[in-house]
């Protein structure tokens, strides 16, 4: 038995950040963003919208695409680093939300990582046997922590998530292998450095702005660059392909530079690599399914092709995956 994709969604906020609202918050150019990110825009959320509003309008947008109700689904699995609460998951919220009354679920998290991690564990899970289907969702509201006083990080990052419906198949398409890791002596490079049991929140975490994502940029990128094209390429050839045989890449979305480095190191053309950086920005654990969905919607995947998949995450975390695209309900 197989674990499969039967249907994808996304859902970007409306409220649109471009460069040139930046240049008016932060010492930045519109010329520097896309020249050294490739980003023109992102999209942030509205005052109230939380992550779970966010997932809960891709779950919805996946039972109507697949015509199931949401009591036929089993599992919900959240990948963010930006849930609405500590406690409870977000998984449990967005549960609620839909009325998936016969699911259990949780939140996973591992940044930039988290979809592909999300997806092997609820992958895995069905070809247990136990569980028929699955929603899996990667989905980051960035804006809550990101400092928009800090031109380092708030020009490379964006609101958004987008998921899919994972189901058993008898045929031989779905979620063929996957090569995750992690290495947490990175944890220092790309961190929030307050708000957990470490530094609990007090009047001097927050003057002393630890609440926003910190990172060391050069050294993010350089490991981003090397770790996903070693997993892209490790994958390939344990499955006895080459890159020639790879319909699709699908890599995080961080920085045009970073995808571009990646794919010329895994020998893939650039009409083999699916690029929406410039539209949304880093949306941390969204940029990957976001990208699922659009590519489906624009049907450049059929039944029988191979999808590759690479992020690279905090942590550090990274990992790639190899999926025979199946057939959309
Ligand atoms: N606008 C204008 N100038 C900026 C800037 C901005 N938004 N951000 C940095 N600079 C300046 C720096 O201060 C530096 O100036 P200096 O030379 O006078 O010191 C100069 O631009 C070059 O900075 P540098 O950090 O070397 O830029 P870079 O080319 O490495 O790009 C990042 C910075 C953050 C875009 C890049 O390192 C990156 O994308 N890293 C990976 C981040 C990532 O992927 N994070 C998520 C991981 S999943």
């Amino acid at each position: 038995m197989n674990t499969t994709i039967t249907a994808t969604a996304k859902y970007i906020p409306e409220k649109i950040l471009s460069n040139f609202d930046l240049e008016k918050i932060v010492d930045t150019t519109d010329d520097w963003i896309k020249s050294r990110t490739g980003i023109t825009k992102r999209h942030i959320v509205q005052e109230g919208e939380a992550t779970s509003d966010m997932c809960a309008n891709i779950a919805k947008k996946l039972l109507k695409s697949s015509g199931k109700t949401p009591e036929e689904i089993d599992i919900i699995i959240i990948a963010t680093s930006t849930p609405d609460h500590f406690v409870v998951s977000t998984a449990a919220i967005v549960q609620d939300k839909i009325g998936a009354i016969n699911a259990w679920g949780y939140d996973l998290t591992a940044a930039c990582t988290g979809f592909i991690f999300a997806l092997e564990t609820g992958a895995r899970l069905i070809e247990s046997g136990k569980y028929k289907n699955a929603i899996i969702i990667g989905a980051d509201t960035m804006s809550s922590i990101i400092d928009y006083k800090d031109r380092n990080t708030c020009v490379i990052f964006g609101d958004g998530g987008g998921g899919v419906l994972i189901e058993q198949t008898d045929d031989d398409y779905g979620i063929i292998d996957s090569i995750l890791k992690t290495d947490g002596s990175g944890n220092q490079f790309l961190t929030v450095p307050a708000g957990g049991s470490r530094k609990p929140a007090s009047e001097t975490t927050v003057k002393q702005r630890l609440h926003y994502v910190y990172q060391d940029g050069k050294t993010v990128f350089k490991y981003a660059v090397n770790r996903m094209s070693e997993v892209s390429k490790e994958i390939i050839e344990k499955n006895k392909l080459s890159s020639h045989d790879i319909k699709l890449f699908i890599p995080h979305q961080a920085n045009q530079r970073i995808i571009d480095a990646t794919a010329r190191k895994c020998g893939l053309d650039l009409d083999q690599v699916f690029v929406n950086i410039d539209k949304y920005g880093n949306t941390t654990a969204g940029t990957i399914p976001i990208a699922i969905d659009e590519a489906n919607k624009m049907n450049l995947l059929e039944s029988g092709e191979l999808l590759l998949l690479a992020a690279f995450g905090g942590g550090f975390t990274w990992g790639s995956m190899l999926i025979r695209w199946g057939k959309m309900l």
